[in-house]
């Protein structure tokens, strides 16, 4: 007979399933790493895809992908709807991205994580009729102050003031893409400094919203699942984010208003991901501000994992040592 308070472990995700998660984030990165500078995306993604899902299939919950990754560019994917984990234990949606940066890591470029969120069945949005979402992430100190529907200069004096800083000393991550071009500008002429990305905003909001980065705050359109799965993050570091759907054509927003989306609403944080119930696991595929990436020294691979809770608000850095003979990747490509 399963006591009470065993049984009430399993009606919610828990600490032990974020750390089971991680190995499933850490298999995704180390299956991808001798894809590193190859130039192989795909390569790199289907790897990514083929461990997290195999690892997730060992992990004690009845998990359904709310958001899964790859219909942009028909990448290899875990597809929406797939459900994933042994069937036992918390009904939970998942977002997964076995690889947020593939063009990083087939480059050879930092920043590139793989990445997962959990939260409760039924609390994240389905974003996933509409492929990308203007974004708006700071840390807490961005709550009552910052507002997507105001002019970025407005925002950041704002803000800049909330945190006790000059505007000169602010700095913004953005993804370097031709329709930030007035955006990137505009910060620029509100007397900030910018931190152009070529890709992985999900990293770029989340260093937004740590109180220990150099990033005060990341806006711009990038993808709507990474919308979702960057909210989780946020929900943990108690930051700030609104987001506001921006589908690239007619078709594309009567598709996601058929899905229930409305494309003219600010999504809060709490729309995009209801309740304090979340996880969120990354860990590096290469090296980056958040993360240091997949390294191999001698018979050892080594990863770095964040595990994020949203309940208690825990950030655990998690170094780990794998034996490199039990990983094959020399035989991989
Ligand atoms: P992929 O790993 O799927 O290539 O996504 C990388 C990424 O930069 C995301 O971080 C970002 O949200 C999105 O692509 C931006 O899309 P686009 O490259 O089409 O501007």
């Amino acid at each position: 007979m399963v006591s009470t308070d065993t049984a009430a472990l399993y009606l919610h995700p828990d600490r032990n399933i974020a750390l089971e998660l991680v190995r499933a984030t850490e298999a995704a990165a180390i299956r991808s790493s001798p894809w590193i500078g190859r130039g192989d995306k795909l390569g790199a993604d289907g790897a990514a895809v083929d461990a997290m899902r195999a690892f997730l299939g060992t992990v004690n919950f009845d998990g359904v992908v709310v958001i899964g990754e790859g219909e942009k560019d028909a990448a290899p994917m875990l597809f929406n709807g797939e459900r994933v984990g042994n069937g036992r234990g918390p009904a939970c949606d998942i977002a997964v991205d076995p690889i947020d940066g593939t063009s990083l890591t087939a480059a050879g470029r930092q920043n590139a994580l793989s990445v997962i969120a959990v939260s409760d069945r039924g609390s994240m949005l389905d974003a996933s009729s509409v492929f990308y979402m203007d974004k708006i992430v700071t840390d807490a100190s961005g709550i009552g102050v910052v507002d997507i529907r105001k002019p970025i200069g407005e925002n950041l004096r704002a803000l800049a003031a909330a945190k006790g800083k000059q505007i000169g000393e602010m700095r913004v991550a953005v993804l370097n893409r031709p329709r930030h071009e007035q955006l990137i500008a505009d910060i620029r002429a509100a007397g900030a400094g910018t931190r152009l990305i070529s890709d992985g905003d999900v990293a770029g909001g989340i260093n937004a919203a740590r109180y220990d980065s150099r990033i005060d705050m990341c806006v711009g359109i990038g993808g709507s699942p990474e919308g979702i799965t960057t909210a989780c993050a946020i929900k943990a570091l108690g930051g700030f984010m609104q987001g506001r759907l921006a589908p690239n054509d007619d078709a594309e927003r009567a598709r996601g208003e058929a899905a229930g989306l409305d494309c003219d609403q600010v999504y809060e944080l709490d729309d995009l991901v209801k309740g304090d119930n979340t996880f969120f696991v990354a860990t590096g595929v290469t090296d980056g501000e958040l993360v240091d990436g997949v390294s191999r020294k001698g018979p050892i691979i080594r990863t770095e994992s964040i595990v994020l809770r949203g309940k208690s608000g825990t950030i655990r850095r998690v170094l780990a040592d794998h034996l490199a003979e039990k990983w094959l990747v020399d035989d991989l490509l």
